[in-house]
């Protein structure tokens, strides 16, 4: 059952295609410049007996399957597209005007008509403003182009020697002038060499372009300096100077370690700068990397393992003579006879 609804189906549509195929005006939109011929195809079956073609809803001429037609002007014709083939017709219209819009084939006979759009463009002046210019090497440049009298607004352009220019480096502003569009175009750049600047302007309609050219002369000045070299130069001795920078770097660190792996001294020195790394204070003097010949051993007398270990330990406990008004404990003991111990820790 499916299956004879779906052939009706494309049976039908096959026979509303060849229909609609049978009756074709060629093409749809014509596009094409005041003055010039438009010309379109109409296909049609055979069996008519008269066609019949309006523009902008006037009849204008009627043709019949004997070749014979009848025009209101002779602006317009009609003839087969092969000799005595009946299932083409060409019309023409000279001299096309902004006022042909539409093109309308009416066929007695099979009952149908078929439109067409006209497109009647036109193509106006370009001028670059000024004329030739001539400057100096690296002087800015401003080339500005005129167009006037297009329909509808054009494209316009840029060269440079013949190589089109970026659509970023100009600016193209567009006014309209009752039935028509006039634009200026403003280009920049640094003068560089000779250059010869082409502004062009061109329409849907139009094969080649307008355009309009003048003459960059740049007066031969000291040539620029090559950045490049300067760069590459400047580049190479910075690698150079980090690399040496590193040797150096690499050099002192492993002497250093070596100082302190051989020096007992030195590793208890170290273990008391962890402390007071810990404690947040940095023991005066070691920095400079002096030795601190009184140090002496911490016997943990006073301070017990706990005490000193914050991290160990979530609860913090205080030393035996932590004061609340102060952070910092600062504990002195006579070691000798000229020099004093400090200790400091930082209790937070
Ligand atoms: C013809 O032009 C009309 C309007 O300008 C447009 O909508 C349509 O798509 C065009 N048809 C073809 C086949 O170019
Ligand atoms: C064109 O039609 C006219 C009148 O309708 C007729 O006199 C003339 O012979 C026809 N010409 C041709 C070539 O059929
Ligand atoms: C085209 O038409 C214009 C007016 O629409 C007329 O002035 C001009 O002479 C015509 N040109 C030709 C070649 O017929
Ligand atoms: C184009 O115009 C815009 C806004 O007026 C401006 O910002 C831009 O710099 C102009 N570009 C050029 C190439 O003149
Ligand atoms: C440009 O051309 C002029 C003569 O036409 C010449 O004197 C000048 O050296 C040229 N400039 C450059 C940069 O080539």
């Amino acid at each position: 059952m499916a299956v004879w609804v779906n052939l009706f189906y494309i049976s039908l549509s096959l026979c509303i295609t060849r229909v609609v195929s049978q009756f074709q005006l060629q093409p749809v939109n014509v596009t094409v410049l005041k003055g010039s011929d438009a010309q379109m195809n109409a296909t049609v079956p055979t069996g008519w007996q008269s066609m019949t073609w309006a523009v902008d809803d006037t009849p204008v001429l009627v043709f019949n399957p004997s070749g014979n037609g009848t025009a209101s002007s002779n602006r317009y014709s009609a003839s087969f597209c092969i000799t005595d083939n009946t299932e083409c017709v060409q019309f023409i219209i000279q001299n096309v005007t902004r006022n042909d819009k539409v093109v309308e084939c009416s066929v007695l006979g099979i009952q149908g008509s078929q439109t067409a759009r006209l497109d009647v463009q036109e193509s106006g002046t370009v001028n670059i403003r000024g004329g030739d210019v001539a400057v100096e090497r690296g002087q800015q440049v401003e080339f500005q182009c005129d167009t006037s009298a297009w329909y509808p607004e054009p494209d316009v352009g840029w060269t440079l020697n013949g190589a089109a220019v970026d659509s970023i480096t100009y600016n193209t502003t567009s006014i309209a002038d009752g039935d028509f569009y006039n634009s200026t175009s403003v280009l920049n750049f640094n003068a560089i060499s000779n250059t010869t600047v082409e502004c062009r302007a061109t329409v849907a309609a139009l094969n080649n372009p307008i355009s309009s050219s003048v003459f960059l002369t740049v007066a031969s000045g000291p040539e620029p300096p090559d950045w490049t070299v300067l760069i590459a130069v400047v580049v190479s001795i910075g690698g150079l100077a980090l690399l040496v920078l590193l040797i150096v770097g690499i050099i002192f660190c492993c002497r250093r370690r070596k100082e302190k792996q051989s020096n007992y001294q030195n590793e208890m020195t170290r273990r008391v700068r962890t402390q007071s790394e810990i404690n947040g204070q940095t023991v005066a003097g070691q920095e400079q990397g002096h030795v601190n010949t009184q140090y002496l051993s911490d016997s943990h007398s006073r301070w017990s393992q706990s005490e000193i270990d914050f991290s160990s330990s979530s609860i913090r406990k205080m030393p035996a003579n932590y004061s609340a008004n102060h952070g910092r404990q600062e504990i002195s003991t006579v070691t000798g006879s000229n020099f004093t111990k400090h200790r400091h820790a930082t209790i937070v």
